[in-house]
């Protein structure tokens, strides 16, 4: 099926219709942000699931009840999917956690009044490609990747799940006014994930003890959250994610791109990617 049969254009970004839908974004952009909210905003596939993870533990402090009783999409809701407008969103106890996908100027009229509390995560751009190519064949609500090379094209182009990849994180990079963001990578976690718990609680006002730290992290490790079925997305029927083809929790590594691309599309993303970044000041984890 093509683009148009599967997407819906919102603010010239492609998102999916399973998911979205007008109703679902206007509920989106009227809805009523509080100051202690918490949002973990994400390119596609840069880590998402894994801070829907470490976010509520650390609010638990620890306690794993929610993340093995609740499924990540209900524990912390995506503000811009259907679901949202049943989950009751408004009478949920503070501090509520939600994702989005959303760029930054798609952040509805409360987000730039209220100024909640935002974890902003980057992925290698070369990792969230690999990542989406595989998922996009994987998922049967999204449009067929096509060969790696075509897939490379539309990625570059912005003409996938979300738009362009430059555009978001330049988007996030440069919040205006709103200072209340924290940033991290998934190379980071990657690298230390314990450091990153300590820092995500030290943003999230949370003390918690070193002991704590540790189980959190363990907790989240790739092998671990894999077997949670209440975050590994096998609770989604076959028929929309067929994990036979690829599993949502595929191989949480860096650099698995360069199994992937050809030396020449690699230098062609350089290429791409040093001119749409050649004004951004900011030192990423895979530069
Ligand atoms: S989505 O669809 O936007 O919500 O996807 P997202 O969760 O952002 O990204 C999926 C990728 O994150 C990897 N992942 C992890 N890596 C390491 N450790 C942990 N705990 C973890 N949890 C999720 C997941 O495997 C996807 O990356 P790839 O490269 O495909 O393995």
């Amino acid at each position: 099926m093509t683009e148009e049969d599967l997407y819906m254009e919102h603010m010239g970004v492609f998102m999916p219709k399973i998911a979205h839908t007008p109703e679902s974004l206007k509920f989106n952009q009227e809805f009523s942000f509080r100051p202690d909210d918490i949002l973990i905003i994400t390119y596609p596939k840069s880590g998402t699931t894994w801070t829907q993870e470490i976010v509520p533990l650390i609010l638990s402090q620890g306690d794993p009840t929610v993340v093995d009783t609740v499924p990540n999409w209900d524990r912390v809701p995506w503000l811009e999917e259907t679901r949202a407008s049943v989950l009751n969103l408004d009478q949920r106890p503070s501090p509520r956690v939600f994702s989005t996908h959303f760029h930054y100027h798609m952040m509805s009229p409360s987000f730039f009044r209220v100024k909640p509390r935002v974890i902003y995560v980057m992925r290698n751009p070369r990792d969230v490609l690999t990542s989406s190519y595989h998922y996009h064949a994987m998922a049967s609500f999204l449009v067929n990747p096509g060969t790696q090379k075509e897939f490379l094209h539309k990625f570059l182009d912005g003409k996938v799940l979300f738009g362009s990849w430059f555009d978001h994180v330049k988007g996030w990079l440069s919040p205006g006014d709103h200072q209340n963001i924290m940033y991290l990578s998934y190379e980071d976690m990657i690298l230390d994930l314990k450091v990153c718990v300590a820092r995500l609680a030290e943003f999230l006002e949370t003390p918690l003890d070193p002991e704590t730290m540790e189980k959190i992290a363990q907790r989240c490790l790739f092998s671990n959250m894999k077997n949670n079925k209440m975050s590994n997305y096998t609770l989604v029927p076959k028929q929309l994610m067929d994990q036979s083809t690829s599993q949502f929790l595929r191989k949480g590594i860096v650099g698995d791109w360069k199994n992937h691309l050809t030396v020449a599309e690699g230098e062609y993303f350089d290429m791409v990617y040093q001119d749409k970044m050649l004004n951004v000041k900011y030192t990423f984890a895979w530069d």
